[in-house]
């Protein structure tokens, strides 16, 4: 029997399948840091994807964004192999890195930091029209447009980098520890920001150190551990995982 009711996103068929990694496995030089590592994002949905300090978290998104071949497994954006892809082919197709420690152009200002996003020739024509709409995403920017993006606080320069991935007409935004750097209330906030970022279609994909954070708001989320996966959950339940407790959330 088919139910008419909408599946919840983390529920959805194979072929909804955004992001799929499969059987991972990368290596710097002789030294491997990834094993088998499977994983996928559905349409919409915001994933995580959490672990301590060096269990491999960037090393994934560096292989899904193009800066880093991965030795064996397979890495798609819908139909599309990413592994060996190059970076400006990968933002070309429709997916977009928010890099850790949000790498903006200081001395340029806000409004020029956000054009940089809009460099390829199939977003150029919608430049304007995306602006406006990083503008009504992000009002706080308005103000500040052309201010130097070094003189904004560390929570505004968040809301740059992610304007700027936007005015890549993504579909999947990549996000390298949003909250690096932040205090505890800039980090609520910009939370919340990445939570609403489904209002505007966009599937997430978020890497974080911040536990506690990223199960309040991703839908599921994957748990990283020298390099391999030990857990994977919708959110909810993993807030109440004992072993996530313990490791994470411990009081
Ligand atoms: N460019 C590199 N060359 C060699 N080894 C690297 C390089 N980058 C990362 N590594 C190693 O790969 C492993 C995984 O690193 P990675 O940066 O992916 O971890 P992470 O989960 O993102 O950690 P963090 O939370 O500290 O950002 C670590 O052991 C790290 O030392
Ligand atoms: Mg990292």
């Amino acid at each position: 029997m088919t139910s008419l009711a909408p599946s919840p996103a983390s529920f959805v068929n194979a072929q909804d399948r955004v992001l799929n990694v499969e059987n991972l496995e990368v290596a710097y030089g002789e030294v491997q840091v990834v094993f088998g590592v499977g994983l996928h994002v559905s349409k919409g949905e915001l994933v995580g994807l959490v672990g301590g300090n060096g269990s491999g978290k960037s090393t994934i998104l560096r292989v899904l964004s193009g800066m880093l071949r991965a030795r064996a497994g397979t890495a798609t954006y819908r139909q599309h192999n990413l592994n060996g892809v190059p970076p400006h082919k990968i933002t070309d197709l429709g997916v977009a890195h928010v890099p850790m420690g949000r790498q903006l152009f200081g001395q340029m200002t806000v409004e020029e930091n956000l054009l940089m996003g809009a460099y390829l020739p199939r977003t150029r024509a919608g430049r304007t029209q995306n602006l406006q709409k990083v503008y009504d995403f992000f009002p706080r920017l308005v103000d500040k447009r052309s201010t130097p993006a070094a003189a904004l606080s560390g929570g505004e320069q968040q809301m740059v980098a992610i304007g700027r991935a936007l005015m890549s007409e993504p579909e999947v935004l990549l996000m390298d520890e949003p909250s690096l750097g932040l205090a505890p209330l800039v980090v609520s906030e910009v939370m919340r920001v990445i939570g609403s970022l489904r209002e505007l279609g966009l599937t997430v994909l978020l890497v974080e150190q911040n536990v506690r954070q990223v199960l309040k708001v991703t839908d599921r989320t994957y748990v990283l551990e020298l390099g391999k996966l030990v857990k994977v959950g919708p959110s909810r339940d993993l807030m109440g995982d004992p072993d996530i407790i313990k490791a994470y959330l411990g009081v």
